[in-house]
């Protein structure tokens, strides 16, 4: 299954293959069996340090690459930002480099600001060192292993024994809410298009602009990209082959996004980064945007609704919809966090890069 992987670091999906998809939903089901063990411990890392580095608050993304790091026998190291020497005006690279020197193999991180992953990949690439960098949520870019953990809960409810990315041509999957403020829509907008599912975004103007219709567009060589779905499939093209098949749409209301929708997701409205007045309040936004059963009727009977958490109850989602097993997914997307997490981390260890 390794053979698939060459990746060192894990930034960002959007040069992620379908090769590489399938390998991290195969090893994910493989440490799903190891977690439903009476001793759910592998010695796959034994020896090795996985350094969390959370820059910014997380209450399940933390906890779950800790327990998943435990999982496979590392040492974790837990850092956390308010009594670090962060607040003596230490660098971010130079706290990196602290933890280097401990002989992390592994940095797990998350920071408010886009692109620290990547500058701390490039600080170990540019030391010559070993060392994988995950990104675990960085300002509004992206948030890869929600997505992966996003795409397994859903591949596996459809086939339990070969989640694979396949599974999910043609299904229709609505996003709604905050898309704007969203590392977690962005980085599903990368895995379910290149899946061949349809992708629909809603929610007000303001949340979903415009520009979101050019999202996976993929970089060419003439530096720009091409929009979603208007070319012809070029087989020439050097780049990731689904360059010309993504499907997506954007919707300023809720209906024609849930019309026959096979999966919902619903995503928080981010208040802590809304510079303006981008609603005019939350009780209009649940009126319009809001989740309830009553809308679930538009969709598929079989309908299923992800939360990629924290909710604001009653807000994007009515609370009883989130409680009930029938439809929400919302408990068993922290469960596959942590087998999905083990295998970023497994495959990032294993890595021949
Ligand atoms: C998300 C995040 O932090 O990006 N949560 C998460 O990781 N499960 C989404 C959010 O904060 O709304």
């Amino acid at each position: 299954m390794t053979d698939t992987w060459n990746r060192h670091h894990v930034l960002s999906l959007a040069d992620f293959t379908p090769d590489e998809y399938d390998t991290v939903l195969q090893t994910a089901n493989s440490f799903r069996e190891v977690l439903s063990r009476r001793t759910k411990k592998v010695p796959t890392l034994q020896g090795q340090v996985v350094a969390n580095l959370f820059f910014e608050s997380s209450t399940r993304t933390r906890s779950s690459f800790e327990l998943a790091a435990k999982r496979l026998s590392a040492d974790t190291l837990n850092f956390a930002p308010g009594s670090s020497s962060l607040t003596k005006g230490e660098t971010i690279l130079d706290t990196a480099k602290t933890y280097l020197a401990m002989g992390t193999d592994m940095m797990v991180i998350r920071h408010r600001e886009a692109g620290v992953p990547q500058a701390i990949a490039n600080e170990m690439d540019r030391l010559g060192v070993k060392v994988g960098v995950l990104n675990a949520g960085d300002g509004q870019h992206e948030h890869p292993s929600q997505a992966l953990l996003d795409l397994f809960t859903i591949t596996t409810l459809l086939d339990p024994n070969q989640p694979q990315l396949s599974l999910l041509k043609d299904k229709k999957i609505a996003i709604v809410g905050d898309i704007l403020h969203s590392r977690v829509a962005r980085s599903n907008l990368w895995s379910l298009t290149a899946s061949g599912a349809e992708v629909h975004l809603a929610g007000p103007p303001t949340l979903v602009p415009q520009l979101f219709a050019d999202f996976v567009k993929e970089p060419t060589d003439e530096g720009l990209g091409l929009k979603a779905s208007s070319k012809q499939p070029d087989s020439s093209s050097s780049l990731n082959p689904l360059a010309f098949s993504r499907k997506l749409f954007l919707h300023w209301s809720l209906e024609p996004a849930l019309r026959n929708a096979d999966f919902v997701m619903t995503l928080r409205l981010q208040k802590e980064r809304m510079t303006s007045h981008l609603l005019p309040s939350l009780r209009e936004y649940h009126q319009q945007f809001g989740i309830t059963r009553d809308r679930l009727k538009l969709c598929n009977p079989d309908v299923k609704l992800l939360h990629p958490g924290p909710v604001n109850r009653g807000v994007e989602i009515s609370s009883d919809l989130m409680d009930d097993p029938q439809f929400s997914l919302i408990s068993q997307q922290v469960t596959s966090g942590v087998a999905v997490r083990m295998a970023l981390l497994y495959l990032m260890g294993s890595s021949k890069v």
